[in-house]
Formats: C-alpha cells, structure tokens, sequence
C-alpha cells in the first residue's frame, strides 16, 4: 500500500523528545507502572504479574480482557471483542476489512490523520464533512445529508474529536447512524476520547456501537487512561467484522503483549481512580488555558473544547503554523501543533492533559513568543 506522509508524527517526533513543554501532546500525563499497580492492590498485583509465562497470548486479547470491554457497551460479548496494539491498529484493520476500491465514505474534516489517509490509499472515494471555525467547528448533520448518497459504504466520526474538542450529542449521534442506516452504510466511531467530559460542558455521545449492528466503536488505553505506552486498543463490532479483522490481524501483530494485556485488565478494573486523575489534571490545565487566553483575547482566541482534550487555537499573527511551531519550539522549547498539519492555518493545536504546572510554565513561555512574533510581522 503506498500513503502519505503523516505530517503530525512526522512533525513531532522532530520536537518531543528536545522540548521541556509538550503542550502538544494528545493524552493525559500517563501514569507509571508502580501508580497503576498501587491501584490496582500492589502486592497481589505484583505477584501475578511477575508469574505470567511470557508465551503467547491469546490472539484477540484474553477472555478476561475482552469480557471486561465487552461490559463497557449495551449487549456485547467478549467475541464482539478484538483487542487490538491502539486504536492505530483498530482503525487500520476495520478500514482494510470494511472498505474496497472505489467505494465512497465520508470522514470528519479535520481529523486525526489515519482517518482520511488510509481510505485514500485503499483507493476509496472519500469525502470530507467539514467542522468549521465560522459554525464554531460543530458537526453539521444537514452537510452530512448532502453527502450521503446509495454508494456510501461508510460514515468514519470521531467524538469527542482530534484536533477541535467538539463532540456530537446522543441525538446528534442519533441521527448520524439512522442517515447511514437508510443507505445500507456502517458508522465507525473512533472512540479515542470517550469519557473525557470536560466541567460545565453538555453531555455527548456513548458508544456508536450501542445505537446497533451497523455501529462500530474503536477503543482505547491511550488517552483516557494515560496508558499510550501500553499499545492496547480494541474494536467493539459484530462477530463477523471482528473475525475479519482478526483474519488481517494474523499478517501484522499477531496478538496482544501479554504483560500489556495484564495491566490493561487491572486499568479497566481500576477505571472510576484513573478517570478521577484524569478529569482533575484535564480541569486544571483547562482553567489555566482559558485565563491565558482571557488575558491575550486581541492575540489568541478559541471555540472552548466541548469534550476530549484537544482544541485549536487561533492567532492573529501573520505568519504560517508550521513556522511558528518551529519558532516555539526551537527559542522556547514549547510545542504546540501546527494547524497545517490537519489543513487549517493560523491556528495551533494545544493538549491539556500534561502536568499542570509543565502546562502553566509552557504558556507563559508560549506568550512571549508570540507576543514578540505579533510585534515582528504584525496581525494576520
Ligand atoms: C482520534 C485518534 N484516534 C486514534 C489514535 C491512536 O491512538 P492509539 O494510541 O490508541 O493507537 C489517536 C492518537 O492520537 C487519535 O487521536
């Protein structure tokens, strides 16, 4: 399969391992292998992780991982379940199975790159369901009507969503899988974000995969959890799409890390604890970044977050996002990610999940940046 060239990682591992202030990362602080363990009850934990025969594991993820997804979604038995190295690979798997040459789908714009650029490279016919800054990035379930049409194999969403914060409400959702129902077409909801509620916003959506056969949910540790380094993902779809993906799945990684499977276990088990870390360390960060931005609104502007952990700032600068990244990485070592990496320039994607105070220090540093970019080159 020949694809391009994912601009965001590509841009970021360029910066993230020399910057002190990843401001651009997409997750919550992750969390140690001791913190997790202490949650989990660290003596007895410890003891049957270090008795686990590293052999291979169970090729879909243990019966005793997936019966525990399975629990997360309305009806779902652990053979609903396909556990997965991310959502990187779910997302991958469910677009190779589900989609041929030709084929139309229709994808939230911006998105996480992966989301738009594998299709492409099947050959798929893919049109984009624009989040625009002037409708305050909000889902437009009319421009979705427009879309749609009998050749529509597919409806890719992502709520809360990469890299604008918006989300689309249960009936919103609702209404999304009744238009894809009508054309005889699957709605994958990439669930990265699921859970992270931000203080004071609406409710959105639960899992796509409950609204019926035709929904499908992509799971995942990485950003609610803080667990990206454990590489744990999965798919929530009928047995017939997951035994498909399983198919593909013997050719790529062949099975879930046991180690990884086993801590995976202990942090569904562990939920309520880490989403409580993790809403504390979210509310945090989100109150320091909307003083900031209160106290530069001529400089830098944005439509709040609505859910996840995201957002896009604006600025009134007169200089492209690529080349202001850079600046703000290389003389003040803040990164913050460039909006042309999803198609949208003069603005910046910011994460608030890192540790707060990193995040406070990094937005000060940040200002001063700018504010000096702005007296160079003046307003956009
Ligand atoms: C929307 C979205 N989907 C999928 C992924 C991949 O996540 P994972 O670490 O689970 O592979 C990301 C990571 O940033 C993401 O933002």
């Amino acid at each position: 399969m020949k694809i391009e060239t994912f601009a965001l990682e590509r841009w970021m591992t360029r910066w993230e391992t020399v910057v002190r202030y990843d401001l651009a990362e997409s997750g919550i602080k992750p969390m140690t292998v001791d913190e997790l363990l202490t949650l989990a009850g660290r003596d007895a934990a410890l003891e049957r992780m270090l008795g686990i025969s590293l052999g291979y594991s169970e090729a879909r993820g243990t019966v005793e991982l997936r019966g525990l997804l399975a629990a997360l979604y309305r009806d779902v038995t652990p053979d609903e379940i396909l556990v997965t190295t991310g959502a990187i690979e779910a997302n991958f798997l469910l677009f190779n199975v589900l989609l041929n040459p030709g084929d139309h789908i229709i994808v939230v714009d911006p998105a996480y790159q992966q989301l738009q650029s594998v299709p492409k490279a099947i050959g798929c016919d893919v049109s984009l369901w624009k989040l625009r800054p002037e409708n305050d990035f909000r889902y437009d379930l009319d421009e979705l009507e427009a879309l749609v049409n009998v050749r529509t194999r597919l409806i890719v969403i992502n709520t809360p969503h990469n890299p604008t914060g918006s989300v689309l409400t249960p009936v919103e959702q609702e209404r999304v899988f009744a238009i894809a129902e009508r054309v005889g077409a699957h709605v994958m909801g990439d669930e990265a974000y699921r859970w992270l509620t931000l203080p004071g916003r609406e409710p959105f959506a639960g899992p796509v995969r409950d609204l019926g056969e035709r929904g499908i949910s992509v799971g995942t540790l990485s950003k609610p959890f803080g667990l990206p380094g454990l590489r744990i993902g999965w798919i929530a779809a009928t047995p017939e799409i997951v035994r498909a993906c399983w198919s593909q799945r013997d050719y790529i990684s062949l099975s879930p890390g046991k180690l990884n499977d086993y801590l995976a276990t202990l942090a569904i088990q562990q939920r309520e604890a880490i989403f409580a870390r993790t809403q504390k360390i979210a509310s945090e960060n989100l109150a320091t970044l909307e003083q900031w931005i209160h106290e530069r609104e001529d400089l830098v502007s944005w439509v709040p977050s609505r859910g996840g952990l995201l957002g896009l700032l604006r600025y009134d600068i007169d200089v492209p996002s690529m080349e202001l990244a850079d600046r703000l990485a290389s003389e003040a070592s803040v990164m913050l990610a460039p909006g042309a990496a999803f198609g949208y320039e003069h603005f910046l994607r910011i994460g608030i999940g890192g540790d707060p105070a990193v995040f406070r220090e990094g937005l000060g540093r940040a200002a001063s940046v700018l504010e000096a970019a702005r007296s160079e080159v003046g307003p956009a």
